[in-house]
């Protein structure tokens, strides 16, 4: 199908006049049936916030119930609901299965190449007791960290609520993460064990997953083999495949009691080091956040909504929002193996219109790809079950808004636009869609139950309209507790700037003067591409790995596409000079280390790099020149002819390619 000119014309009209358009109130029938209509539930919530936290805490099941909502007595190191036992598993699946609901479809999931598998929470409580006792089995115990690297499988959740089960803090390790970073992160885990795949699919084409794992050498005694794609899977001692240690395991597995503030699980995130951050979260805390925010935020009616987020499970909002939050609150989602233009652009309309999908949640930077491919792919599908749109990951501009406002939601849909991050552990900032008038590129305002402010470098809140710094205020149940084994760290990143009692998030923002909060980005060294967060620093210390670099400096550059690019100013060793295969190599040594999400969109020569005269790299001078800008003050420079000759690098580079 093309599109018809005359009607894209008219589409571009329509997007005009929305771009015009300040608020958005709710749809009225939306409203009406949604499951919070009335705005009194902020001050409600700002009233008493303990009270309000238990309320949703008692949403779930506890085996006891706690002693202490919030222990605050040793800040920044808060707990919630000490002295409670809950097991997340539990909560996700025996409780659905016990209330009658155990035939309802927790996933239908969709392979690569077609192939659909519905799992109903009884099959996967099955799988999971008896995936339990295999791990018991290989001897994985309560407080044993195991490292997940699996695809977008069943598999996976299977593996993740299995260690939930015996109380076995997980580590999962996003998929497109290269073998050495995931051995890394297995390393500073002290990981038992690994699960992974023989191989995993991406657009036709499969890769070999353990055979490459293999090759870098895992630190785990034992590493646990899904069978997925068939591909030819070299097993040495220690490993073992998923469906044999599945046959010999027996079926009854008990989910464990475990204390409120038993580990979860622990995501490696990137920060303003090279050393990624092992985020640790809580059982009864986070499970409280996630629950609560999945319910209210999507408005989720289980019995009739079908859900359905496309990020992966590797990333925090897999963790929270396909994995804990939808389980825990009966939901039947959408779990997609694949890439969103594989087998063509249209395969996420596709699977809309043949599920029912009522709630889609995605990122701005996916938004941006399908408003290029064109608006005839979603015009190919019935989307009119969709009832509710969310973003997340990025501020979203609002070109993107208004086009996944009209072309998507049919202008149905309240559009949620989720603030939050890996810390956090659900979403913080965000409209309730049954009450909030959103802003396009606004997350609108902190949920009931989250404080938030904008506040200046020594911690005062600024006027409306000007930007600051975000800070949390008050703590909240899934916030992390700690960087693991890691306290001082923890408490230098996000509790030294302004004490133990303001969360430092890291983010600039503004407030305006209807008290909306307007996200604007990164204040440190991390990088948001795609909405994957990555560390500069992370990404120089790979690119200097190479024997022929020097000295390298990144940046993230503002990108159409991708929100930022990858950007790496390099000064190579010794008169070497620097040419297109060796930019070819250093992209491709890049994903090795890291992975291909970090590989740098461009290289740029420098013969010396921009450096204050203590030797500090000046990011702040990259990035103007990168993006084209005026330069700011260059009078600290050491030696500020340095700028001068980048500038040329960069002018005859964008000749290069306007000729
Ligand atoms: O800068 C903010 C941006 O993503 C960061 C968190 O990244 P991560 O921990 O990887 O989690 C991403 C998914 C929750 C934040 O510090 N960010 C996330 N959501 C938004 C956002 N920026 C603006 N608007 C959002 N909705």
């Amino acid at each position: 199908m093309s599109v018809d000119a005359s009607s894209h014309e008219a589409l571009a009209q329509r997007l005009e006049e929305l771009l015009e358009v300040e608020s958005f109130p709710p749809p009225e029938e939306f409203a009406r049936d949604a499951l919070l209509n009335d705005p009194a539930v902020y001050e409600r919530a700002a009233a008493d916030p303990l009270a309000w936290w238990e309320e949703q805490a008692r949403a779930l099941d506890w085996f006891s119930e706690w002693e202490t909502t919030l222990n605050d007595s040793r800040p920044p190191f808060y707990t919630w609901f000490e002295g409670g036992t809950i097991n997340a598993s539990y909560n996700c699946l025996d409780r659905h299965v016990a209330a009658g609901l155990g035939e309802r479809v927790a996933f239908h999931w969709r392979g690569e190449e077609g192939e659909e598998r519905d799992i109903t929470y009884a099959q996967l409580h099955a799988d999971v007791q008896r995936f339990a006792n295999a791990l018991r089995d290989q001897g994985i115990e309560a407080g044993d960290v195991v490292g997940i690297y699996l695809p977008m499988i069943p598999e996976v959740v299977v593996a993740m609520l299995a260690c939930a089960r015996i109380g076995a803090p997980h580590n999962v390790v996003f998929g497109g993460f290269s073998p050495e970073s995931v051995k890394e992160r297995m390393e500073v885990s002290e990981a038992k064990a690994l699960i992974t795949a023989d191989g995993a699919r991406r657009k036709g084409r499969t890769a070999a997953i353990k055979q490459s794992v293999d090759e870098v050498g895992m630190p785990v005694a034992t590493t646990i083999v899904v069978r997925h794609t068939g591909i030819d899977c070299p097993m040495g001692e220690g490993d073992v495949f998923y469906d044999e240690i599945m046959d010999a395991a027996a079926a009854d597995c008990e989910a464990v009691a475990l204390d409120a503030e038993h580990p979860l699980f622990i995501l490696y995130s990137s920060g303003s080091t090279a050393k990624p951050k092992g985020i640790l979260h809580s059982t009864g805390g986070y499970l409280t956040g996630a629950a609560y925010t999945h319910r209210i935020v999507f408005d989720l009616k289980p019995e009739t909504d079908v859900y359905f987020c496309s990020a992966d499970v590797g990333w925090i909002t897999g963790h929270t929002y396909i994995v804990y939050g939808p389980l825990m609150n009966g939901a039947t989602s959408v779990m997609y193996e694949g890439a969103p233009d594989y087998p063509d652009k249209d395969i996420w309309w596709e699977l809309c219109e043949r599920y029912g999908v009522t709630l889609f949640y995605t990122a701005p930077t996916a938004i941006r790809a399908c408003m290029k491919w064109g608006e005839q792919y979603p015009g190919r599908h019935d989307l009119s079950k969709l009832r509710l749109l969310g973003t997340v990951g990025e501020p979203i501009n609002p070109k993107a808004w208004v086009w996944y406002y009209h072309v998507i939601g049919g202008e149905r849909c309240p559009v949620v636009d989720t603030w939050w991050q890996t810390e956090t552990g659900s979403i913080m900032i965000a409209p309730l869609p049954g009450i909030t008038h959103c802003k396009p590129g606004s997350a609108t305002q902190p949920l009931p139950g989250v404080v938030a402010a904008v506040v200046d470098e020594a911690g005062d809140e600024v006027a409306r309209g000007k930007q600051g710094l975000l800070t949390l205020r008050q703590p909240w149940p899934s916030m992390l507790r700690t960087l693991y084994r890691d306290d001082e760290r923890y408490v230098a990143t996000y509790f030294e700037k302004f004490g133990p009692r303001t969360y430092f998030v890291g983010d600039a923002s503004r407030e305006d003067a209807d008290d909306y909060f307007w996200v604007i980005g990164r204040v440190d060294d991390v990088l948001n591409v795609s909405g994957h967060r990555m560390s500069t620093a992370e990404i120089e210390s790979a690119v200097v790995s190479h024997p022929k670099v020097a000295e390298c400096a990144t940046i993230g550059a503002a990108d159409e596409d991708t929100g930022q690019a990858v950007v790496c100013f390099v000064t190579l060793e010794g008169e070497l000079e620097g040419t297109d295969e060796l930019v070819a190599e250093l992209r491709e040594h890049v994903a090795r280390k890291i992975g291909k999400l970090a590989r740098p969109k461009r290289i740029v020569w420098a013969d010396d790099l921009p450096k204050t005269r203590s030797g500090k790299i000046m990011r702040r001078l990259l990035r103007d020149i990168a993006e084209g800008r005026e330069l700011g003050d260059v009078t600290t420079l050491r030696d500020p002819a340095v700028m001068g000759q980048l500038e040329q690098r960069i002018a005859a580079r964008r000749d290069e390619a306007d000729a």
